[in-house]
């Protein structure tokens, strides 16, 4: 079972990210991040960012992996996720951009057609992160159909990463970033599997707002299935989930939620 922290603001479970995140390059300058774009990581950015700066930690070493891609945009795109993860963490936070990788780099752009090419970086993925050691805290959203990643419902609890069809509902949701024309959100993404997120050593799921209300019900209170991709967290020993009233507002075990967390000795962290 996760742990579950109900926040007020986007800002406090932000910071609680960041206190977790800053603390952990402290002790290992090398850290290995999971980096995701979207917008439930912002504040938690932010606040690592403010951090890092106000402690004068040394991020020169921090390396970093993204969940996901869209096929089919070239890096240079605004809305690709090479480019959000550079504007959103990278430059922010001030690590070094040769060492945070995201899983399309190696494609920039190439066609769906193009299938050896990007049948193989998947698997390249994976093993550059094992080479790397594996990551030590993976940031993650959730989709409003219960995705992480981009793996939407159905998809492979034991998945490494490789190509997925995005959901329509995905598409809708991400118009937002691309004029709110549906048409220009790509149909295919790459991104981490389930078994790729679970190797991380440490999740931190992020969820703000009523819209993820119901995907949070069925991820923490729902059973493990490949229908919820999130409710693979279960399976975690060590995730955190942390959200505010309205994401929270489905969940019967509000209380005992709360009153864990409230008594949670100061040693423990997250
Ligand atoms: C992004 C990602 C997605 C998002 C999810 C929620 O890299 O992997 O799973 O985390 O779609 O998006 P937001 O945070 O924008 O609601």
């Amino acid at each position: 079972m996760a742990e579950i922290i109900i926040v007020k603001t986007e800002a406090e479970a932000g910071a609680i990210y960041g206190r977790c995140v800053a603390d952990l390059i402290k002790a290992k300058p090398d850290a290995v991040l999971g980096l995701a774009t979207g917008s439930s990581p912002l504040a938690a950015y932010q606040a690592l960012a403010g951090i890092v700066k106000e402690e004068h930690i040394d991020v020169s070493q921090v390396r970093g992996f993204a969940l996901d891609e869209y096929l089919g945009l070239p890096l240079d795109h605004p809305e690709s996720y090479h480019s959000t993860i550079y504007r959103t963490v990278v430059e922010p936070l001030g690590l070094d951009p040769a060492k945070v990788h995201v899983p399309g780099d190696v494609l920039n752009g190439a066609p769906l057609e193009d299938g050896d090419k990007i049948a193989a970086a998947g698997p390249a993925y994976d093993a550059a992160i094992e080479a790397a050691g594996g990551i030590d805290v993976q940031i993650l959203g959730i989709g409003t159909d219960g995705h992480v990643g981009f793996n939407e419902p159905g998809s492979s609890l034991a998945s490494g990463t490789r190509v997925k069809t995005l959901a329509e509902q995905t598409r809708i949701d991400n118009a937002r970033f691309f004029d709110d024309d549906i048409d220009q959100v790509p149909t295919h993404c790459i991104t981490q599997g389930i078994g790729t997120i679970l190797k991380a050593r440490h999740l931190v799921l992020l969820a703000f707002g009523a819209g993820k209300a119901e995907a949070i019900e069925e991820t923490v209170e729902g059973g493990v299935s490949a229908f919820c991709p999130a409710s693979a967290l279960q399976l975690h020993p060590h995730a955190t989930i942390i959200i505010d009233e309205e994401a929270a507002s489905r969940l019967r075990h509000k209380d005992y939620y709360r009153y864990a967390y409230a008594h949670k000795p100061a040693w423990q962290g997250i």
